[in-house]
């Protein structure tokens, strides 16, 4: 864009949904805006802030004058836990409350003499923060939805209304949760996702009422992100090829854009690489025990910013890993455990104590690329499942909810690069399921299929001519550039 003034800048405003698997691809997308020109404000909740400030210090959040942070509250009661808030709650009071101080903001941000930044010209909104359509179609600018979560996550998303009408939901009772229902093969209801269970849709359906919030705010997202300009996926079109142009020809036009954090590997602007997002303080001596270790030899465990276990799951994951007698790095975030902070037993800390290290919080990214690592134990958040991809790395699924289950339905069906875990863990299979991972002969199948895909991810958006690459500029100029 040349040289032009601070204040003839095109001005996004990225507001992400408060949760770390949805700043993480929010703030890599806004980067890459403002390298492509752009004068970007950031929206967090005044509570992330907090944690940013508490985690990475002040620094992470000095803006420059062509890329600024602004807060606003998030609706909930004032806490000052360092932990993920209850995300029914989030969504709930977001749509609820978030409206007329984002409006505030953006009325602030467009007093341009006394605000000193170019009037807003786009908003980047999260997809689960779809309130923000209201605030764009009022100043009449382009709205662009980016939906942080896989395709394959969302298109069963659209479903929810077809699966409610043909009777899959509500259950009948609670009894539905356990007695196998739940395995139902959802006949061809959904294209491509021929055989899939009714287990791997996300989680909300699984409910025995359609008056839990969830559901509704499921079928109201879905039903607003029709009147957005387009919609972005942090995903890549050979990994979810079927799915995207399914979603396609239902909704506006669709940008994959994926994995970003590979297009963000681009970013020549060093000006901006202080600002992290991440809401815990990252240990980084994991990445020194790393170093000492062989290629392909550790086990990485890691159930990402929202997933909670029970102890008894805690425990059965632990002998697991000691039984396997495998190498393994163990995130164990602060409040993984349910009610009560992470005990693990004194025999398990001794017996591991030569080949396991436990941290609470580890640069996910620059692990999962790190050559010691061998395979990757998720609840298949989608950030963790594309930077597991990314990095050429197989995994062993444990979903614990939303989207999840999908993305480890395709992990282990579609691209042959994952293998489920029982929700009720057990220490012997996880035994058996970790010594095949990192030295039978599916590991290594599904070593090879992991690399395949890599190579795939790097050549879409490393490369100027691949789709991901050039969807973002598409992006750019098809949308964000025009005026509605
Ligand atoms: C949530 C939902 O759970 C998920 O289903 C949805 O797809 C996105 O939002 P989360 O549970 O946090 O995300 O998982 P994930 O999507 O994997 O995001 C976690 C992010 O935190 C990743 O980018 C990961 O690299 C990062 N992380 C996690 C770290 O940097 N260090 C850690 O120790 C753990």
């Amino acid at each position: 864009m040349g040289s032009i003034s601070l204040l003839e800048k095109p001005h996004v405003v990225c507001i992400p949904f408060p949760a770390q698997g949805h700043i993480n691809p929010m703030l890599k997308l806004a980067k890459l805006l403002h390298q492509k020109g752009f004068h970007v404000t950031f929206v967090n909740t005044e509570f992330n802030h907090g944690r940013l400030l508490k985690s990475r210090g002040p620094d992470s959040l000095k803006g420059l004058a062509s890329f600024r942070f602004e807060t606003i509250p998030d609706g909930l009661p004032i806490s000052d836990a360092d932990a993920t808030q209850d995300i029914p709650s989030l969504c709930e009071s977001t749509t609820n409350t978030c409206l007329a101080p984002f409006k505030d903001l953006l009325s602030r941000l467009n007093d341009t003499v006394s605000s000193n930044v170019p009037p807003v010209s786009c908003i980047i909104s999260d997809g689960i923060m779809s309130f923000t359509v209201e605030a764009a179609e009022e100043l009449g600018i382009p709205e662009v939805l980016f939906w942080t979560a896989s395709a394959c996550g969302f298109l069963a998303y659209t479903q929810y209304a077809k699966l409610i009408e043909k009777g899959y939901a509500p259950l009948k009772d609670a009894s539905y949760l356990t007695n196998g229902y739940l395995d139902t093969i959802i006949a061809d209801e959904i294209p491509g996702m021929e055989g899939i269970r009714l287990k791997d849709i996300p989680s909300f359906i699984r409910t025995t009422s359609l008056d839990e919030y969830m559901v509704k705010f499921v079928l109201q997202e879905t039903e607003r992100a029709l009147r957005a300009s387009a919609i972005i996926f942090n995903t890549f079109e050979d990994l979810e090829q079927d799915c995207i142009k399914t979603l396609s020809s239902i909704l506006p036009p669709v940008y994959a854009i994926g994995p970003l954090h590979f297009l963000q590997k681009d970013v020549t602007d060093k000006s901006l690489e202080h600002l992290g997002s991440n809401l815990w303080k990252e240990d980084l001596q994991c990445l020194e025990w790393l170093d000492s270790k062989e290629p392909n030899s550790v086990v990485y465990v890691n159930f990402g910013s929202i997933a909670v276990m029970t102890p008894k799951q805690l425990i059965e994951f632990a002998w697991g890993l000691a039984n396997s007698n495998q190498t393994f790095l163990w995130i164990i975030r602060p409040d993984l455990v349910t009610g009560e902070d992470a005990i693990l037993p004194p025999e398990f800390l001794e017996a591991t104590r030569e080949r396991g290290m436990l941290a609470n919080w580890c640069p996910q990214e620059k692990v999962l690329s790190h050559p010691s690592i061998g395979g990757f134990l998720t609840h298949c958040g989608w950030n963790s499942t594309l930077e597991s991809v990314g990095s050429g790395v197989p995994m062993i699924c444990w979903p614990f909810f939303a989207d999840q289950q999908t993305n480890c339905w395709f992990s282990c069906t579609k691209w042959g690069i994952g293998m489920e875990i029982g929700s009720d863990v057990k220490r012997d299979e996880m035994e058996i399921l970790v010594n095949e991972l990192m030295i039978g002969e599916k590991g290594k199948e599904m070593k090879k299929r992991a690399l395949e895909w890599m190579k795939l991810a790097q050549d879409s958006a490393k490369n100027p001519e691949g789709p991901s690459y050039k969807n973002l500029e598409k992006l750019v100029h098809q949308v964000l550039l025009s005026t509605k």
